[in-house]
């Protein structure tokens, strides 16, 4: 299926993936938001480094936890719930190698396997990784990952379906610059470093909370990891690690998407579990734009300060700078701002393409593929980087459009919610990949929709 931006999408149909949205109305009521879905899933994966079981808590009922839990499972590891609501315990004793069927069965949907490489190369030696799904949001290579694990001594085989490796003798310690700050590629070393033999000093690392917080549980595990200034991070590797007792700290991202429907709409959020630290850059650019928030010790309040919101210009960068997940769906929100607004996306090279929808829905965006200048500018310039220029306010009215991915589907909800008339959103099965209780949520914050396929 084509997309309205020219991409293409193939659906997932099943139940539950196409809603009928009635614009209109303001969102208001309170969202719980569980652990984050990009620490719980890699926390997930350390437990194949203990050799005792470990217990996570606040796990969100998310797809992409479910697909993680079956990759640990084909591997032999046993994933059951824990004694308190939300938490699985995961225990690694009967862990194994896993048939290529089994594995590409599992993984398709998601990026996170290419984490099991470091864990198993030390529990099995050899691994096997099917070739990756995840969003489309840019090519999403791996070559740090995969330069990285030749660094710690594995033998790299790339193969038509995927990737093997080996660990003949073992895995030693490494010296690595990441030409980047890569999330993924900084938890790549983090998971293989930690059991490897000697000192690994990784530069240039990413230092978002949720790795601080993956740090955090493998430190609980007992590895010795030493988080520097300046983006260093050295780690001692260790012969063993037992298993980990960690509750996940709260998914930013789901509660900046929740602040962004309340702006958008109109109306006002408490989004419980969120807390100010992790979002201080979030909280600027949202009081930028006329938003207002409150903080207590049990949430942060989201609301629309004024009416009509402000133009912003904002750069998406690494931690601790504005995150590229935010952008799309504070994009929506600056469609109803009085002026021009600037969104410059330096993170992925094709994060955009979701506003051509936003387009038919009578916004006024343009994209600009080579990215602009600005004396504004703060962040160096990356070859791949895009902007989006937001003239508006400019009335929404419903389209039919179909979600291209994660953030990008969430952000064609809040429009068509913020529309006039009625929208059929489809696709919508990928937004539930990353938004726990997704329908139960929109319901429980007044929104008009129906389930219709
Ligand atoms: C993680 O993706 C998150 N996903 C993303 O969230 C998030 O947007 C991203 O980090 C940035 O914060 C998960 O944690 C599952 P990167 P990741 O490696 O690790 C380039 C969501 O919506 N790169 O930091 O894949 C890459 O192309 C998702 O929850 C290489 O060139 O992101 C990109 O331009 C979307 N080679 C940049 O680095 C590599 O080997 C940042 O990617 C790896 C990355």
């Amino acid at each position: 299926m084509t997309l309205v931006d020219g991409t293409t999408a193939t659906p997932t149909k099943k139940l539950g993936d196409v809603l009928e949205i009635r614009g209109g109305r303001p969102l208001r009521g309170q969202v719980d938001v569980k652990g984050a879905k990009n620490l719980a899933t890699k926390a997930m994966v350390a437990s194949l480094l203990g050799s005792t079981p470990s217990t996570l808590r606040d796990v969100p009922e998310i797809r992409d936890v479910e697909v993680v839990r079956s990759l640990l499972e084909v591997h032999g590891v046993a994933v059951t719930e824990g004694d308190e609501a939300g938490s699985l315990v995961l225990d690694p004793a009967g862990a194994a190698s896993a048939g290529f069927e089994e594995i590409d069965a599992h993984a398709g949907s998601s990026r996170i396997p290419i984490l099991f490489c470091g864990p198993l190369l030390h529990l099995l030696g050899q691994a096997f990784i099917p070739d990756l799904g995840g969003c489309r949001i840019g090519d999403r290579p791996i070559d740090f990952h995969l330069d990285a694990l030749r660094n710690f001594g594995a033998v790299v085989d790339k193969q038509p379906n995927g990737i093997r490796l080996s660990a003949p003798d073992g895995l030693h310690g490494a010296n690595i610059e990441l030409p980047y700050p890569s999330v993924g590629a900084t938890e790549q070393v983090l998971l293989t470093a930690v059991k490897a033999k000697g000192v690994t000093e990784l530069r240039n690392a990413a230092i978002e909370p949720e790795i601080m917080d993956l740090i955090g549980v493998l430190q609980k595990m007992g590895a010795i990891i030493s988080y520097e200034p300046n983006r260093v991070i050295f780690i001692e590797g260790v012969d063993e690690l037992r298993g980990y007792d960690h509750r996940s700290l709260f998914d930013r991202n789901e509660a900046a998407s929740w602040a962004c429907a309340a702006l958008v709409t109109d109306g006002e959020i408490f989004v419980k579990g969120a807390r100010q630290y992790e979002m201080l850059t979030f909280l600027n650019v949202f009081r930028k734009a006329g938003g207002d928030f409150d903080i207590t010790d049990d949430g942060i309040t989201f609301r629309r300060g004024e009416t009509p919101l402000k133009p912003v210009k904002v750069e998406t960068d690494v931690h601790p700078g504005f995150m590229t997940d935010w952008q799309q769906p504070l994009i929506v929100a600056l469609t109803q701002a009085n002026g021009e607004s600037v969104v410059h996306e330096t993170v992925y090279e094709n994060r955009l393409g979701f506003t051509a929808a936003l387009n038919k829905m009578g916004a006024d965006i343009v994209v600009h593929e080579n990215g602009l200048d600005g004396d504004y500018r703060r962040v160096p310039r990356r070859p791949l980087e895009q902007a989006a220029v937001i003239t508006g306010p400019t009335p929404l009215h419903g389209a039919d459009i179909v979600v291209p991915d994660l953030r990008g589907g969430y952000a064609y909800v809040i429009a068509a919610l913020a529309a006039d008339g009625t929208s059929r959103v489809s696709n919508v099965g990928i937004i539930r990949r990353g938004y726990e209780k997704f329908f139960e949520k929109l319901s429980d914050l007044g929104a008009d929709f129906d389930v219709v396929g």
